[in-house]
C-alpha cells in the first residue's frame, strides 16, 4: 500500500516510517520540518535499505498538499503531524488550533477529494485530563485541560463527526500515553527543541553530561515514592500499534478508539534507577515543587486494542532506557544543527 505519513519526519513518524517499509509498504511523507530534520529520514534509509518520498509540505497550504494526492496513489494515511508542548499552547492557543485543527480539516478535506478514507489519527492519554479513573479505558468522559488537549479532542470529534456524515470512512483514534525510547540500531530517536519538557529526553541529557541535574517535579504525591507515575510505552511497540490498527481497519470501515499503553506504570525515581542501570551512569537529581498542571498517576487500560487490534506492547522499561541510552549516547547533539 502507498502510506502518507503527515509529520513522518518526526519522533513518532520516523520509527513508523521504518515499521512500514520493514512491512513492504511504499511511504510517502510531508513534514514542515518546524520540530524534525530531514536527517531523520536519511537515517531511515540507511536502517531499511529504502527510500522515503519526502515533500516539505505544512498541512495548512492546501495546494501543496493536494499536489501529494495528484502525484501518488495514496491508499491511507497516518496523521502524526502537529504541535505538541503544553505549556506553549497555553500561550499560544490560536497557534496550537491553527496547525492542529485546521491542518487536520484540510488534510481531511484533500482526502475527501481524491477518495482516500482511511486515517490513523495520532491522539493523547492528555484527552482524559486530571480523571480518577486509573487505569483509564476508552470509556473514560474525555476532559483535556489545556489547548494542546482540546485540539486533540476536538480532532477525534471531528473525525467522529465525518464519520457519522459518511460512514465509508475507516477511521483510527489512537490514544498514546507516554512515548519513550528508540528504535534498537541508535540511529533516529527523539530530538527535542531547547530543554527538554518530558522526563526521559531530560534524563538522557544528564546521562550525557549536557544537563546537571534533573529536577524531580515534587514528591509528594499520594504514590509509593511520592513522585508522579506515568504510563511509558516504546516508541516501537507504538508504531506496531499503528500498522495493526490499519490492518484492522481497513477489514470494514469504522471509527475506533484505542489506548496505546502498556497498562504498567512507574514512577520517576523508578525511572531515573532503571536510566542508571541501562546507562551505568549516575542521575543526580533534586526535588523541587509539582510542576503546574500535572497529575499523580496516569496508566492505560489496554485491553481494547490487546483484544480488537491483537497487539500487546512487548519491551519493558530497562529496554526503554537501554534504547533511549543508545540514542543519545550515538547522537549527543540529535540530529545536530546542520539538519535543523
Ligand atoms: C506530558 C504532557 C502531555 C503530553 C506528553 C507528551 C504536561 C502536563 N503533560 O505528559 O500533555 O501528551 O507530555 O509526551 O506537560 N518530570 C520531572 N522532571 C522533568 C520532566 C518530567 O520530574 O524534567 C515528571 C513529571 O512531573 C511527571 C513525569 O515526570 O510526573 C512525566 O512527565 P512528562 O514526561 O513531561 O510527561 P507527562 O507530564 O505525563
Amino acid at each position: 500500500m502507498h502510506i502518507l505519513l503527515t509529520g513522518g519526519a518526526g519522533y513518532i513518524g520516523s520509527h513508523a516510517c521504518v515499521v512500514l517499509l520493514e512491512a513492504g509498504h511504499d511511504v510517502v511523507v510531508v513534514d514542515n520540518f518546524s520540530n524534525s530534520s530531514p536527517v531523520a529520514l536519511e537515517r531511515v534509509k540507511q536502517i531499511t535499505g529504502k527510500s522515503v518520498v519526502q515533500y516539505p509540505v505544512d498541512l495548512t497550504d492546501r495546494q501543496a498538499l493536494r499536489n501529494v494526492f495528484e502525484v501518488h496513489p495514496i491508499d491511507a494515511v497516518m496523521h502524526f503531524a502537529g504541535l505538541k508542548a503544553v505549556d506553549e499552547s497555553v500561550n499560544r492557543p490560536l497557534h496550537y488550533y491553527w496547525n492542529n485543527v485546521t491542518g487536520s480539516v484540510v488534510l481531511l478535506e484533500t482526502m475527501a477529494e481524491y477518495g482516500v478514507r482511511s486515517i490513523v489519527f495520532s491522539s493523547s492519554a492528555t484527552v482524559y485530563g486530571a480523571t480518577e479513573q486509573v487505569p483509564t479505558d476508552e470509556t473514560c468522559p474525555p476532559s483535556p485541560t489545556n489547548p494542546y488537549g482540546r485540539s486533540k479532542w476536538m480532532v477525534e470529534t471531528i473525525l467522529a463527526d465525518l464519520f457519522a456524515s459518511d460512514p465509508r470512512w475507516h477511521i483510527g483514534i489512537l490514544r498514546y500515553f507516554n512515548p519513550v525510547g528508540a528504535h534498537e540500531s541508535g540511529l533516529i530517536g527523539e530530538d527535542p527543541n531547547g530543554v527538554p519538557n518530558n522526563l526521559v529526553p531530560y534524563i538522557a541529557q544528564v546521562a550525557v553530561g549536557k544537563r546537571e541535574w534533573l529536577r524531580v517535579w515534587g514528591n509528594d504525591y499520594p504514590t509509593p515514592d511520592g513522585t508522579g507515575i506515568r504510563d511509558f510505552i516504546h516508541v516501537m511497540d507504538l508504531v506496531e500499534g499503528h500498522l495493526s490498527a490499519l490492518e484492522t481497519l481497513l477489514e470494514k470501515p469504522a471509527c475506533l478508539v484505542y489506548n496505546l499503553g502498556t497498562g504498567r506504570g512507574t514512577s520517576v525515581l523508578e525511572m531515573v534507577a532503571a536510566f542508571e542501570k541501562a546507562s551505568e551512569r549516575p542521575i543526580p537529581y533534586r526535588i523541587l515543587d509539582r510542576r503546574p498542571g500535572d497529575i499523580a498517576v496516569s496508566t492505560a487500560d489496554p485491553t481494547r486494542a490487546n483484544r480488537e487490534l491483537g497487539w500487546h506492547a512487548r519491551r519493558d522499561v530497562f529496554d526503554m532506557c537501554r534504547d533511549t541510552w543508545r540514542w543519545q549516547r550515538q547522537n549527543p547533539d540529535g540530529y545536530g544543527r546542520s539538519g535543523r
